[in-house]
């Protein structure tokens, strides 16, 4: 292997092996374990190490128990095949190394068929706050324990199938620019169901309101800031309100959504779902996120 691919290590922004994966259009890679460096299992430790008693104070139960149930080291950077062997028999969830962002339909296919598309790189030792990309401890720290949940791992297929509604809902628009308006009205209603509920959802619990969005639950500054401060507005879930509001995607969520359980979640992607095939997310309101050419793409082309 050429020298620089082994010095860079998987650092986010610097992972040669990453960015020529890449540039070959390889979407699906393998986690390349011997590349990591000794300042990148430094980086999983610090992360690891000071989100521990956040988590056993913010987060929901179900994530805790997932975090137990993984078992994953306090060390180093985990080992997706060591993750899958103990996820993969309790909801059939497996982490599928990617080499960068997965376009919208891709994306949500992967979770119908039980593959959750992960991050290999993780973030610099001197950025260990803020990232706008995800990285291995978003995905696997911050993500994959609730995949440990069977509920919960319902509700990522129930998104699986959405997308796969959208294109049929769509696919038979004869004028291209009316079904491009439609199609991309619908990604974003879903993508800020997904946004306001899988990466920063908020549910009620025995201890009061805990986080089980990933977003949050990655976040050191923000998991604390989500539940305790004055400056967060927080709300019961409603549809009608989290498919037309904006996703601000660099700053802390100034307005984040409460649900009552899994169950209640996967009843509301049932009920985004049937919204989507009465026509109601064809219009949503404008604004972020915005869609881009590949997500539209993704879908376009599914059909
Ligand atoms: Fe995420």
């Amino acid at each position: 292997m050429p020298q620089t691919i082994a010095a860079s290590g998987l650092t986010t922004g610097s992972a040669p092996f990453v960015e020529e994966a890449r540039n070959r259009g390889d979407l699906y890679i393998r986690q390349a374990y011997e590349l990591y460096s000794e300042e990148n299992h430094e980086a999983w430790k610090r992360l690891y190490a000071r989100m521990r008693p956040r988590w056993e104070r913010y987060a929901n139960g179900h994530f805790l128990a997932g975090l137990q149930a993984l078992n994953l080291p306090a060390d180093r950077v985990p080992r997706l095949s060591e993750v899958n062997l103990r996820l993969q028999p309790l909801t059939g969830f497996q982490a599928k190394p990617v080499s960068g962002y997965v376009p919208g339909f891709l994306f949500f296919d992967c979770l119908r068929r039980r593959e959750f598309p992960t991050t290999i790189t993780i973030r610099p030792v001197d950025r260990m706050d803020y990232l706008p990309e995800p990285d291995i401890f978003h995905d696997v720290a911050g993500h994959v324990p609730m995949h440990t949940e069977a509920a919960f791992a319902d509700v990522l297929v129930r998104f699986g199938d959405c997308a796969h509604t959208a294109v049929e809902r769509t696919s038979a628009i004869r004028d291209h620019a009316e079904r491009t308006r439609r199609l991309t009205s619908i990604i974003r209603a879903m993508s800020r169901f997904f946004w306001f509920t899988v990466e920063f959802g908020l549910m009620r619990g025995p201890r009061g309101v805990c986080a089980y969005g990933s977003g949050l639950l990655s976040s050191y500054g923000e998991l604390a800031h989500a539940i305790e401060s004055d400056e967060v507005q927080r709300y019961p879930l409603q549809m009608e309100w989290v498919i037309n509001q904006g996703a601000e995607i660099d700053r802390y969520q100034p307005l984040l959504f409460i649900i009552d359980s899994f169950d209640h979640l996967f009843e509301l992607v049932g009920r985004l779902e049937q919204w989507m095939r009465e026509g109601k997310l064809d219009n949503v309101a404008p604004g972020l996120p915005e869609i881009s050419e590949s997500d539209l793409r993704s879908f376009l082309e599914a059909a």
